[in-house]
């Protein structure tokens, strides 16, 4: 089913009035926090360098995939390490509040945040909230595109032809939060039977399976691969950058990710975890995103939406149902499914 999902475009008056002021006097030594970042690492290092000046707690930080950073959380839960998991997509966040391997957390910041961020946190008992949203699809390089007369590939379908062999970079889903965002979209959008026959036929195409959801944009702005399947905003960094990228929502309908955060049960700071997770939900911590060409739309109702981020209300969004594929069950069953059927599928 498609829907146009009401994703409200927050105004960047309101955020104005709060200055970034705030943030450049630095606060004596409160002690430490360890993050886990899973946006890129041009945003993950200013968010923490922001959090240190306000508070004078002291970040170590980690930047790794969203699957990845699961898997670690998991296997560190006898004695955890992390005291925070900040960004990547909430399909594997919300499958540790289930797991129970995440803490509830009710921050008094929910109340600045837009309905499907605090639905996030419902729907996990509070131990995940959503921090930033984002829509799935792919990029590719004009230049090459126009050098080897091929035509603009505009539709999931079309990523599958033989025009395309070799042509199309994506990631690996166990490791990337964004490539099972597109398993599971590709699903809802197909049926599962169609999804799986399709990616085995994309396969084909596939030259390199990325550890990293952000990858194949790079990939795709240098030319190194033609197309780059990730989401939206992360091929716009790449044509603010000046690349000749083409950013294209699939013809079909796409899904979206609502990127999440949580706070790691048995955190050993878990009184500065919650203060970094309250900082993140501030409008003037979202704003950093955008300084750091991360172009997603922000969760709390006053941060800027970047004019960059794609409009999220223009694109044919699916009703992705995060409560089933964000469930343990569900993405270990489709991972193992992408495992045993299309990672080593044959390619001719
Ligand atoms: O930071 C860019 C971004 O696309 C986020 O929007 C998303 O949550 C994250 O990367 C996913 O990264 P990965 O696919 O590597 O887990």
């Amino acid at each position: 089913m498609i829907i146009r999902f009401p994703f409200r475009q927050a105004a960047f008056g309101a955020f104005a009035a709060l200055g970034l002021g705030a943030m450049s006097a630095p606060a004596l030594a409160q002690g430490e926090v360890v993050v886990y970042c899973s946006v890129q690492e041009e945003w993950c290092r200013p968010m923490m360098q922001a959090f240190e000046r306000k508070t004078g707690i002291k970040v170590s930080m980690t930047r790794k995939s969203s699957g990845e950073t699961f898997a670690q959380i998991k296997a560190e839960a006898a004695n955890p390490r992390g005291d925070v998991w900040w960004g990547g997509t909430g399909d594997p966040h919300l499958q540790a509040a289930e797991e129970g391997i995440t803490e509830e957390y009710r921050s008094p910041m929910l109340a600045e945040l837009l309905p499907w961020a605090t639905r996030q946190a419902e729907q996990s008992k509070f131990r995940t909230v959503g921090i930033y949203a984002g829509a799935l699809g792919f990029s590719f390089n004009t230049q090459q595109l126009a050098r080897k007369r091929l035509p603009e590939p505009k539709c999931w379908a079309d990523l599958a032809k033989a025009d395309y062999k070799d042509e199309v970079q994506v990631a690996d889903p166990n490791s990337s939060g964004t490539a099972y965002t597109k398993v599971a979209t590709l699903v809802q959008l197909m049926g599962e039977a169609k999804a799986f026959e399709f990616m085995k036929a994309m396969h084909k195409n596939v030259n390199q399976y990325t550890k990293s959801g952000a990858a194949p944009a790079r990939a795709a702005a240098t030319g190194e691969s033609l197309i780059g399947i990730t989401f939206l905003h992360d091929a716009v960094a790449q044509a603010v950058g000046g690349a000749p990228v083409k950013v294209v929502p699939p013809c079909e309908g796409t899904g979206y990710e609502i990127g999440s955060m949580s706070i790691i049960k048995g955190a050993k700071n878990m009184e500065n975890a919650k203060k970094f997770y309250d900082f993140a939900l501030s409008a003037e911590s979202q704003a950093l995103g955008a300084q750091a060409k991360s172009y997603q739309v922000p969760s709390n109702k006053s941060a800027p939406v970047p004019p960059e981020a794609p409009k999220l209300s223009d694109i044919k969004l699916i009703d992705y149902d995060f409560a089933k594929y964000g469930s343990s069950a569900e993405r270990t069953r489709l991972l193992a499914k992408w495992d045993a059927e299309i990672r080593n599928a044959p390619k001719r």
